[in-house]
């Protein structure tokens, strides 16, 4: 059987996560290797569906375990109709945040149990492992000061001790999968990191 591969961004919001995956599918793509880019939550209609209940600002009385569920079935939904398929038929996927963020944010950030978090996932962990996660690591303090005044979505304004939390939580799940995990310094210089990441990812697939 044919079998692509799947690389995963993650880290906490302002991290440059989508200026990286940009630069890594357009060096790809320039290589004549099919890519196939997706962000979660979304990346499905019906996936993009749940996203815009669970980021709009207004819906402020979701619980912690709505928010989790919503992930999870976000997730499914994509995985099971785009992106198991793509890797069946030997693309490389990269996604804008997995299950680890769930693992982070509603785990770590939000204080649910993390082996229910886990179970509620179990389709990730069973059918689609990320060849490699890249962790777009930052100071909560850097990655407030690029999203400025932005507008912030519901699961964004969370304060920041919830970012950091957050942050504690990628760096144990890094620690715990040092073979999956490659941590990024994402202060560097975003040319370099393009570099690093390109490097890492050719040396699995060619
Ligand atoms: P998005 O705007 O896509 O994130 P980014 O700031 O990385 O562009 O919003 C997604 C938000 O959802 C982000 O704050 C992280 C959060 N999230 C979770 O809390 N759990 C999850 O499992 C996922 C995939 C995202």
């Amino acid at each position: 059987m044919i079998r692509g591969y799947l690389f995963t961004f993650e880290g906490i919001d302002g991290c440059g996560k989508s200026t990286q995956i940009t630069l890594l599918s357009d060096a790809l793509t320039n290589e004549g290797i099919p890519v196939s880019v997706h962000r979660e939550p979304g990346g499905s209609p019906i996936a993009e569906a749940i996203r815009e209940v669970l980021l709009n600002p207004e819906n402020s009385k979701m619980t912690n375990e709505s928010e989790a569920l919503l992930m999870a079935a976000s997730r499914v939904q994509l995985l099971k109709e785009v992106v198991i398929p793509e890797i069946e038929s030997g693309k490389v996927v990269l996604c804008d945040r997995y299950v680890d963020s769930s693992l982070a944010y509603q785990g770590a950030g939000r204080g649910l149990p993390m082996e229910w978090v886990r179970e509620i996932n179990h389709l990730a962990f069973e059918s689609a492992v990320p060849d490699r996660t890249f962790f777009l690591d930052l100071p909560v303090e850097a990655a407030l000061e690029r999203l400025g005044s932005r507008r912030r979505d519901r699961i964004e304004s969370s304060g920041t001790d919830f970012l950091k939390r957050v942050r504690e939580g990628f760096s144990a799940l890094a620690e715990d999968e040092p073979d999956r995990y490659i941590v990024l310094d994402a202060m560097l210089r975003p040319e370099l990191l393009a570099e690093e990441i390109l490097s890492h990812t050719k040396r699995l697939i060619q």
